[in-house]
């Protein structure tokens, strides 16, 4: 027994030493402490020693016990410290390293321009107002004036969710005007943003979906002056300070009179010309089309219950599109909508 005691300590200390883990010292504790370690197993002999030999046995298992517990506990703690280093050396940060750069978003370039035009309508005392995409013909066309059987009312042109023609996806911002107008009394100034829809195939410059900004102001003593100087001094903040701008008459059946502003091509400045050839911006035009506007027809404001002998208005309605694309300087309008990153990037 005294020979199993001591090769019980030796391979205990061998075996201990070369316990590199807490695990593996965990399961040593076991195989030599447990209930049905290798120590208990040879105690439980001890009742077949004589009585003299028991006591001295006894002892030598004793110290055997505490050598391998004392043993044991100096493993511990040098495993875990050196487990501890381990880590240490495995999560240490080299703070010197440059970073990894996060890429941020920002704003699509659309957005920013839809941005630009509010802050300069909301700097001249508009209210933003938004209304529904799915609109009554009622208030897209029939009070605006728009006669039926005006070819913009065609199936052929207009998104239609009934048979009677009666519902639709609206194919202008200008029933805002009416919205507006039925719920509120002059003085009325807005600014109302919106997507509008068309049966068009989308090209560089169609597209099923896009979106106007329709303004419009309805006073006293309201004059077609009052529309040249804010539409001009929204499009020199927009454009710069030197953008020259025309307005040419047009029709609206919601205007009366009615005109459309253009600005000059700033890429050939109004010849339509670039060193001979025909001036890619423009098509030659030497201008571009920015937006219809006019002086509300009086028959719009008697739809609304507002007295045209009293009160005049203007209204406008622009493309956004339009005016991201002379802004950004890009001549296909799929390019807004496609959103690859490689184009938003640069804005
Ligand atoms: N709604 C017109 C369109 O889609 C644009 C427009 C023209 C709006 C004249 C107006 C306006 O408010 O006065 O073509």
């Amino acid at each position: 027994m005294k020979q199993q005691l001591e090769s019980i300590r030796q391979a205990a200390m061998a075996a201990l030493e070369n316990a590199a883990t807490p695990a593996d010292l965990e399961e040593l504790r076991v195989k030599l402490l447990g209930k049905k370690g290798e120590l208990t197993a040879v105690l439980k002999q001890m009742g077949k020693l004589s009585a003299e030999e028991r006591p001295v046995m006894g002892q030598l298992a004793n110290n055997v016990r505490a050598a391998i517990e004392e043993k044991l506990e100096q493993r511990k703690t040098a495993v875990h410290a050196a487990v501890l280093e381990a880590k240490l050396a495995a999560e240490s940060i080299d703070v010197t390293i440059p970073g990894d750069e996060i890429e941020i978003g920002h704003q699509h370039p659309m957005n920013q321009v839809l941005q630009q035009i509010k802050d300069i309508f909301v700097g001249l005392g508009y209210q933003v107002v938004e209304g529904p995409e799915v609109e009554l013909a009622d208030y897209n066309f029939t009070r605006l004036n728009i006669e039926e059987g005006h070819p913009s009312r065609d199936r052929s042109d207009t998104f239609y969710f009934t048979d009677d023609d009666s519902v639709l996806l609206r194919t202008q911002t200008s029933p805002m005007q009416i919205r507006v107008m039925e719920n509120a009394k002059p003085p009325i100034c807005i600014l109302a943003p919106g997507r509008v829809f068309r049966k068009d195939e989308a090209d560089a410059t169609h597209s099923p979906m896009f979106h106007q900004i329709e303004g419009l102001v309805v006073d006293e003593n309201i004059t077609m002056g009052d529309l040249k100087g804010a539409l001009i001094s929204c499009m020199r903040k927009i454009y710069g300070e030197d953008a020259v701008m025309r307005f040419r008459p047009h029709h609206f059946p919601f205007t009366e009179p009615s005109c459309e502003m253009d600005m000059q091509c700033h890429k050939c400045h109004g010849t339509g010309e670039i060193d001979g050839a025909v001036c890619s911006t423009c098509h030659g035009e030497g201008w571009i089309e920015l937006l219809g506007a006019g002086m509300v027809h009086p028959a719009v404001l008697e739809n609304c219950g507002i007295d045209s002998t009293k009160y005049s208005g203007f209204a406008f309605g622009m493309g956004l599109e339009r005016m991201a694309m002379g802004r950004l300087k890009i001549t296909d309008l799929r390019l807004i909508f496609d959103n690859d990153v490689r184009f938003l990037n640069q804005f």
